[in-house]
């Protein structure tokens, strides 16, 4: 069974200098005026098991006046603790069951995490490097080994980049650095492909239910390089343009995964609403594959999940949270925003929780 969150303290995150939940469910739901510190609650949960922000820095993150915010939570079943420290100035300090851990890649198993927030519309409409790391996070959760890969890849095209933008021309170094490259590539593109054979037919299911009138939704991934062409073959053609430039064309680094409506770009043709069910349906979709992957469930953060969405797709969006055996954190303006639209047989698993002026208290 999956880790669930069951305590959760929390001390100068925002505008939430300390709150303390002890009883937290499977659904719960904080609601409250605009500005009473409802997001802020899900920054706390995101902090706890990312060390991070999902919006902006630290510095934000941090009351005002305040040198530091601590998280701190207890987990069921095994009755683990996990807290995480953040200064201003950029020290981190993470423990687990009380003792200091070193890397935020041993936190995030611990509690893994899905947000979905106003940011998330990026997965559609901005640039690829946040689908890439949509993509990453699924794969580092379900295949083994590839955030081995990707750290070596990382180091690698470091390298040659330093090596193309500084006009060593020798060759022999360079190619050491581009079979280097070649090697780690293929090997952590080869998780994403495994990850995303995994993921399309998931996504597409999901957006079944959702929403049901959207037609041939497809979910297309690309590696970064001719397909036809080992990723050494395509470093080697590229050779020239990357001397001339500077740095490294092609390869897992230009990756991306695209929705597609009937041929065309999500992104360009779908209403704000239906970008808001697409996101739901791929970060859905994640979970879903990591639970089959025998990961564990991880914990959904929805932040305002009524905003954009009608009635009937805001119900078909809880409908889906309330079949999932996933942890899940939503908020919203008026508790009816949810407690109306969640299936009725799933109303007793609702923990409501009432955000006020930095305090929130069980309902
Ligand atoms: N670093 C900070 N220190 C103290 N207060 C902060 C800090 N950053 C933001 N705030 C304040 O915290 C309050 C809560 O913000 P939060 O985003 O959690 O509100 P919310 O309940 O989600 O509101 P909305 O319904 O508008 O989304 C706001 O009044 C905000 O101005
Ligand atoms: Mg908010």
């Amino acid at each position: 069974m999956s880790n669930q969150l069951r305590r959760l303290h929390i001390n100068q995150v925002r505008n939430l200098d300390s709150v303390r939940l002890e009883d937290l469910q499977r659904v719960n739901v904080f609601f409250g005026a605009n500005g009473s510190g409802k997001t802020s609650v899900l920054e706390a949960i995101h902090l706890l098991g990312m060390a991070r922000s999902f919006r902006g820095s630290i510095r934000s993150l941090v009351t005002h006046g305040h040198q530091a915010c601590t998280v701190f939570g207890g987990l069921t079943p095994g009755n683990q603790s996990i807290g995480v420290q953040r200064g201003l100035t950029g020290d981190v300090q993470i423990k687990v069951n009380g003792s200091s851990v070193r890397t935020v890649a041993e936190l995030v198993a611990i509690l893994p995490l899905q947000v979905i927030t106003a940011e998330s519309f990026d997965l559609l409409t901005g640039a690829p490097g946040a689908r890439r790391r949509f993509l990453d996070w699924g794969v580092f959760h379900v295949e083994q080994g590839f955030y081995g890969q990707w750290q070596r890849y990382q180091r690698g095209i470091k390298q040659r980049n330093i090596l193309l933008r500084h006009g060593k021309m020798s060759g022999q170094e360079l190619a050491v650095w581009t079979r280097e490259i070649a090697q780690s590539g293929e090997a952590l593109s080869a998780d994403r492909e495994a990850y995303f054979t995994r993921l399309a037919p998931r996504f597409r299911d999901i957006m079944e239910g959702l929403a049901p009138s959207l037609k041939d939704l497809e979910l297309r991934y690309r590696k970064g390089w001719d397909k036809q062409l080992s990723l050494l073959e395509a470093l080697e053609n590229s050779l020239s343009a990357d001397r001339e430039q500077g740095y490294t064309h092609v390869g897992p680094q230009r990756a991306d995964m695209r929705v597609f409506v009937d041929g065309r770009l999500a992104a360009e043709v779908l209403s704000r609403g239906q970008q808001k069910l697409v996101v739901c349906g791929l970060k859905l979709a994640q979970g879903m594959v990591m639970a089959e992957a025998e990961r564990g469930n991880c914990a959904y953060l929805v932040d305002d999940l009524p905003a954009e969405l009608d009635r009937e797709h805001a119900g078909l969006v809880c409908s889906l949270l309330s079949s999932m055996s996933a942890q899940v954190f939503i908020t919203c303006v008026q508790r009816e925003d949810i407690s109306a639209v969640w299936p009725a047989e799933g109303g007793a698993e609702l923990a409501m929780f009432h955000v006020e002026q930095g305090n929130a208290t069980r309902q």
